[in-house]
């Protein structure tokens, strides 16, 4: 297998407490290829940390398997972890993983210091990132004196430090507005593209899960369905799931009308194709019948949101 390369195979996490127990991922199972740039979305409490630390090697699974470069990490105990976590994963929290009484720098030394770099290799290296990052110049400043934005990129600087292989982004914009969220994404996407890096974010902000790939829909501890950016709107619900606050209802009810004349155009390059001869009747009606429904629907969610539609 590839490095970077990431197979989930049926897997279930099952919390117990004193009395009860909460089922939080239920036969999960997905792959990813080295390099690629997914995420999972879903409301609160659909399994997304949980997915991620358990592919992160934070927490085991209670049945299934994560194998990453064809390695099964949850076989892995102790020191064998550790490393994996160490050499392999890059974190990137809700809460900025920084640690308040270090600097910006020593920050992001501190994975390095983990790692067994040589000070002459930290140097270069904590160098090398704070520039690319755009941040060279508050090298020495303590958290605290970072707006939210710079202490994200300090953050996007501690999980790239080890050079890993893979980067898992837990709500990587959690604390942000909405225009710096996007910022940060498209830094963090921009380098770990740069690097190679495979990527999985968690996210329940649709705006967030647009930047990705492909986008995982999660409900109740499974994949529900995949998606492309273009076919997830910014806000809003996604087959019944609300996956964001509406701050803003305008640029949904846009991209509804975009989407819908997206439909327009699939349908008319289907009749198009059926004419050449490129796909047969049968293969035509489907795709027209799926086109058609998907169409229907947006009408109705135009007409939900009290928009004039005309037939
Ligand atoms: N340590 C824990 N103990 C008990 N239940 C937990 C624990 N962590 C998560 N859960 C439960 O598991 C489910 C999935 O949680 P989580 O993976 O955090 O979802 P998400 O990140 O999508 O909000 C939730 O019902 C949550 O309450
Ligand atoms: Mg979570």
């Amino acid at each position: 297998m590839i490095r970077g390369a990431i197979r989930v195979e049926d897997l279930v996490k099952v919390y117990k407490t004193k009395d009860t127990e909460v089922v939080a991922l239920r036969g999960l199972s997905v792959e990813i290829g080295k390099g690629q740039i997914v995420s999972f979305m879903g409301p609160s409490g659909s399994g997304k940390t949980t997915l991620l630390n358990i592919v992160g090697g934070l927490d085991e699974p209670t049945a299934g398997r994560v194998y990453v470069d064809g390695v099964d990490i949850t076989r892995m105990r102790g020191r064998e972890i550790e490393r994996y976590r160490l050499e392999k994963v890059g974190f990137i929290f809700q809460l900025f993983n920084l640690i308040p009484t270090l600097t910006a720098y020593e920050n992001v030394e501190l994975p390095l210091i983990l790692g067994g770099k040589t000070s002459d290799e930290r140097e270069a290296r904590v160098g090398e990132i704070l520039e690319q990052l755009g941040i060279a110049e508050r090298a020495s400043h303590f958290p605290d004196e970072l707006s939210g934005g710079e202490k994200q990129r300090v953050a996007v600087g501690c999980a790239l430090a080890n050079d890993p292989s893979m980067i898992l982004a837990d709500e990587p914009t959690g604390e942000l507005d909405t225009i710096s969220a996007e910022k940060v994404m498209d830094i963090f996407l921009e380098l770990t593209r740069q690097y190679e890096k495979t990527v999985l974010v968690a996210t329940h902000d649709p705006r967030v899960a647009r930047r990705t790939e492909l986008i995982y829909l999660m409900e109740d501890g499974r994949i529900k369905s995949e998606y492309t950016p273009t076919e997830v709107p910014p806000m809003g619900r996604v087959e019944g799931i609300e996956v964001a606050v509406s701050d803003t209802e305008q640029s949904y009810v846009e991209w509804v009308k975009q989407r819908i004349q997206q439909l327009g155009e699939e349908a008319r390059s289907l009749q198009e194709r059926l004419k050449r001869d490129e796909i047969d009747a049968d293969t035509f009606t489907q795709k027209y019948l799926e086109i058609r429904e998907a169409t229907n629907a947006m009408r109705s969610e135009l007409v939900r949101l009290g928009i004039h539609v005309e037939s």
